[in-house]
Parts: structure tokens; sequence; C-alpha cells
């Protein structure tokens, strides 16, 4: 009996596997055999039980900090923000391979407005592309254009395409386990975005969010509500001052996004979601 060695043997393998090549991650716990070669010092309690998939934008580091303030939340649960994981080709797949039984938050605001954020974002971290075009020029370029342009163009706008993403984490986890936050009720009524969280995470006791919240006029955001009546509130570059944007992006955009906000609205239904944010309503009527 002979063999090939190793590399070639490898090679002959992942030819008649190629899908095996990439190594998805399941859950060592699952697998006693796996659980006794696993570090000493990893433990099969400390896996998230829930996740923040973002997207980016959104309001998922105000979320972050929101849950953070929950007694039981800090002492109990393990959880994630990882804004990217939203529109990643491979990560719904990853994610259930690992934690089947995730439940998943994703934070939804105007994908015309979520772009135009990242594009501020990009700007104020002196990305030496979104310094010099217009958020306009960065929208519209071409194909042709130099690459760093076609990828800032593209982070502002593939994750607001919203129902494609999600059908991709729905082929993986059931719609039970996956809650959908509207961002603009984030900013203006995050008591109740809270509350509604508590009910969907299944969390007890419940936590009154009312006196840990509180607007603050100067930043034009809630914030957490430290001794008294100081506020804590996120830094500098979380709800950023900048120039509105221009009417023509808005009005690109919107007719951009059509079918995927169509979509999206058929896939809330579909999932049984009654209330189909404002944002979304206006961006459709205002697209046509
Ligand atoms: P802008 O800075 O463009 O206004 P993320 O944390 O996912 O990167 O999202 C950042 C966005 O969160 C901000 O975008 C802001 O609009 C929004 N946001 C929602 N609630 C907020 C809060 N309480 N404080 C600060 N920003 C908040």
């Amino acid at each position: 009996l002979s063999s090939a060695p190793p590399l070639q043997l490898a090679e002959t393998y992942f030819k008649f596997y190629p899908g095996e090549s990439d190594p998805v991650w399941g859950n060592p716990c699952d697998d006693s055999r796996h659980q006794k070669i696993w570090s000493k010092n990893k433990s099969c309690d400390s896996l998230p039980k829930f996740l923040v998939i973002g997207p980016q934008k959104t309001g998922t580091t105000a979320l972050y900090t929101f849950l953070s303030l929950h007694p039981a939340i800090a002492t109990h649960y393990y959880f994630e923000k990882s804004a990217t994981y939203f529109d990643g080709e491979l990560v719904p797949k990853r994610v259930h391979a690992l934690l089947p039984h995730a439940k998943l938050i994703t934070i939804l605001i105007s994908p015309a407005k979520r772009a135009y954020s990242w594009y501020q974002h990009t700007k104020a971290h002196g990305d030496v592309i979104a310094n010099n075009y217009s958020f306009h020029q960065v929208i519209t370029a071409s194909d042709t254009a130099p690459k760093p342009l076609r990828d800032l163009r593209n982070r502002c706008l593939n994750p607001g395409k919203y129902a494609q993403h999600l059908e991709r984490w729905l082929t993986f986890f059931s719609p039970q386990s996956l809650h959908i936050i509207d961002g603009e009720e984030l900013k203006s009524n995050p008591v109740e975005v809270m509350n509604e969280m508590q009910k969907f995470l299944k969390i007890t006791p419940f936590f009154n969010y009312t006196d840990h919240l509180r607007f603050d006029p100067k930043k034009g955001f809630y914030c957490q509500v430290i001794s008294g009546d100081h506020t804590k509130c996120l830094g500098r570059s979380k709800g950023r001052q900048y120039p509105p944007m221009e009417e023509k992006s808005l009005k690109l955009l919107q007719r951009y996004y059509l079918s995927h906000n169509t979509a999206l609205v058929k896939l809330m239904k579909r999932i049984g979601i009654r209330n189909i944010p404002n944002w979304l309503k206006d961006d459709l009527s205002d697209s046509s």
C-alpha cells in the first residue's frame, strides 16, 4: 500500500471536494473529541448568544452601548457587534455553522442616508479619495474609474441593498431569530427600541431605560444618564455634523435603491413585520 506525499494528496482531495478548501468552523463544544483538544482556557459558555450584525453607519455603536447598560446583559450574556457582518458574502454560512441558535439584530435606515454617512465617515478619517471627490462624484463613478474610487463607491452603495443581504441571512436563519430595528426610531425613541429588544431576546428582569437614557440637546442624540443631570454621549465620530446631502444625490439614490427597497418591503411583509418604517415609505414614494 502506498500513498502520495501529503501535499499531492491534499491537492487531489481538494480537487474532489473544492467546497472544503475554505474551512467552515463548527462549534467545538458540539463534539466531545473536539472539545478535548480545545484550548483549556476557552469555555463553551463564552460564545455569543446574539449578534448585532450591522450594517455600518446605522447606529450600531449606540445600540451596543445601550445593550451594555442592561445589568442582566452585562453580567450574563456574551454578544458581539460587527457591523460588516451584514453584507459579507460568507458570513451567514459561517455564523450558522458556529452559532446555529444565535439571535441576530440588524438596524436599517434609509440606504441613501447610510451611503452619505459612510462617505462622511471616510472623509473624516482623512481618506484621500473621499477628500478629493464629492459625494455625487463617488456615487456616480463608473466601472472604468480608478479602483480606489470604485471601492469607495461600492462601500457607500452595496451594504444598502438590504433585501439582498437579508435574504442571504434568511437562507440560514429563521425569521424568528432575526430582529430588525428602525434606525430612525433608535434615534428618536431609543427607550421603546430597547423595550422591544428585551422582549425579542427574552431577557429578564426587565430593565427600564427611561431613567438611563436622555435626549441631550447639545449632542442632538440620546445619551446615557450618569449621576443626576449629567449625560455621557457617544464620541465625536458618532453623530457627526456635516452639510445635508445634495438634492440631486438624494434623488439619484432613491431611484437607485427603488428595486431594493421594494424587495425589502416584500421581505418584511413576508416575515410578518407589520410596521413598515417611515423612511422606507418616504424613499419609495419620493422615487416615483
Ligand atoms: P452619523 O455620524 O453619520 O450621524 P455606527 O455606530 O453604526 O457607525 O452608526 C453611526 C450613526 O449612529 C451616526 O451617524 C448617528 O446618526 C447614529 N446614531 C444613532 N443613535 C445615536 C446616538 N444615540 N448617539 C450618536 N449617534 C447615534
